[in-house]
């Protein structure tokens, strides 16, 4: 399974790289937003994704801000001049789908982003998306199931054969990370709160400083002189 952490944060994206488990980048808007308030200062758009790019091999989600084929289109293409690990981020709509079909013909990949259903991630995989991202968080907000929309995505990209890969989003919590891995989701994004969370066990914090503390205790008996 890939892990993407979920942040436009640069300083975010290098502890998480740091870690040695990041395989890419999902941003958007809002986390774009984020990321300009953090930094105390409006950031340049392509300038920020082309850093977020140099900081990682894998691909980086870049979103469009549009709602029509022409203007999707034309952000599209600019999106895809910044690196070739960028991935064009496009929202589940018409003109949506009828882009990313577009895009492919032009060689550039897409994240079809805002899925709520698995008949959007039909059309999605259909329309020749790289990835879709079904939003875990956002379904189990409205009282729903986030998990088995993955699942229900899963079934049928399988049945199919569909090359498009399930990134599961707007993961909220260790569990959603571990549900969509036994699922099978091709990657995981999640912030990097998340990630942090993930490593920790209370059994692995007793037992290392059992560890540490018993070896505090053999390294005093050695300095301790034999009679
Ligand atoms: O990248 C999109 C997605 O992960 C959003 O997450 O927490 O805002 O629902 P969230």
């Amino acid at each position: 399974m890939k892990f993407f952490i979920d942040t436009a944060d640069l300083a975010e994206i290098h502890e998480a790289k740091d870690m040695g488990v990041l395989d890419g980048v999902t941003t958007n808007p809002s986390l774009m937003r984020v990321a300009s308030e953090r930094a105390g200062k409006p950031l340049d758009f392509f300038d920020h994704i082309a850093k977020i790019c140099n900081l990682v091999s894998g691909d980086v989600s870049a979103e469009v801000t549009a709602v029509t084929f022409d203007e999707i289109m034309k952000q599209g293409r600019e999106l895809a001049t910044i690196a070739d690990n960028v991935v064009v981020k496009v929202p589940l709509i018409l003109d949506g789908l009828k882009a990313i079909n577009a895009l492919l013909q032009e060689g550039i990949r897409s994240n079809c982003t805002l899925c709520f259903s698995p008949t959007q991630a039909l059309l999605a995989a259909k329309a020749g998306a790289a990835y879709i991202s079904p939003f875990i968080g956002r379904v189990d907000d409205i009282s729903s199931d986030g998990m088995k929309l993955v699942q229900e995505i899963i079934e049928i990209y399988t049945i199919y054969g569909y090359e498009t890969e399930v990134l599961a989003a707007s993961i909220r919590h260790p569990m959603h990370v571990l549900e969509s891995a036994l699922m099978g989701a091709h990657v995981a994004t999640m912030p990097l709160g998340v990630i942090k969370k993930l490593v920790s066990h209370p059994l692995t914090d007793i037992g290392l400083n059992k560890f540490m503390s018993d070896w505090e205790k053999f390294e005093q008996q050695s300095d301790t002189p034999q009679s």
